[in-house]
């Protein structure tokens, strides 16, 4: 198979093709979700949701970011791994951010790190990009700043947040990102930067003029039946599925219908 790369990524940018993008937390998804063809796996810090059941991503740290991402990375052949620096791991100064991307990368096998911010994080970026590691951006949403938005609403509605937006992906660009997520932002700003940026644009809430989409696979499998947001396309319903399957086999132990005869030795 040929593996994907950023220079596969920047590629399909130039030619007009969507780039596919998941989470994946575990070897098993991650195999199947490669050999459906993937484009991207992200090693999500919702790894802190949805497989840890905390409230925000804030608790995960960087050694359960690192089982997640080595679990996953046995599943792929041709993905390409992106992992998220979890928080606290490069928010303070660029050469902590430095050793911890090396840190990933050297005991995980992923392709790349992904981390959220724009201005305040530009420095630890160059440095990460420097040593040869592909940086992935987040602006819009971050979920490692909730506190500070207070809320999960849309972001850069208003003039003055869309402009530091704007400003942010060129300088995100100039620092040497490959490609950059714009999570829960207006369809038409996300349109712009798309079009004003040369590395593609991956969106979650961000309308269908960027270069790629990415969404939880826990909320687009349908196990996850809270979480409804209106970007969000649920593509099973697992969570019904599952519910049947054990409630059959519950059923059949109760009554001796399973094992029978044939499954027994
Ligand atoms: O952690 C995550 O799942 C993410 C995506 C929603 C972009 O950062
Ligand atoms: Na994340």
């Amino acid at each position: 198979v040929k593996k994907i790369t950023t220079h596969t990524l920047q590629k399909m940018k130039a030619n007009g093709e969507k780039i596919s993008m998941l989470t994946a937390y575990d070897f098993s998804f991650a195999k199947i979700f490669d050999a459906a063809g993937i484009d991207v796996m992200l090693v999500g810090d919702s790894a802190s949701n949805v497989m840890a059941g905390h409230e925000t991503t804030l608790p995960i740290t960087l050694e359960q970011m690192i089982y997640h991402a080595q679990c996953v990375t046995r599943g792929v052949n041709r993905s390409f791994v992106v992992v998220d620096m979890p928080f606290g791991t490069y928010q303070s100064d660029s050469k902590v951010a430095l050793a911890s991307a090396i840190k990933i990368m050297k005991e995980t096998g992923a392709h790349a790190i992904k981390l959220e911010g724009g201005e305040e994080v530009v420095d630890s970026i160059k440095r990460i990009v420097s040593a040869g590691i592909p940086v992935m951006g987040h602006l819009g949403l971050t979920p490692q700043s909730i506190y500070k938005f207070g809320t999960y609403a849309v972001r850069a509605k208003e003039d003055a947040e869309a402009e530091k937006l704007k400003k942010d992906c060129q300088l995100l660009q100039e620092a040497g990102c490959f490609a950059i997520v714009l999570e829960k932002i207006p369809a038409l700003l996300a349109k712009e930067v798309s079009e004003a940026l040369t590395i593609p644009t991956i969106g979650i809430g961000a309308g269908k003029y960027c270069d790629g989409q990415v969404l939880v696979m826990h909320d687009m499998l349908g196990i996850n039946t809270e979480f409804k947001p209106r970007f969000l396309r649920q593509y099973a319903n697992l969570h019904e599925q599952i519910i049947n399957a054990v409630t059959g086999y519950i059923t059949d132990v109760k009554s001796q219908d399973f094992p029978n005869d044939s499954e027994s030795y």
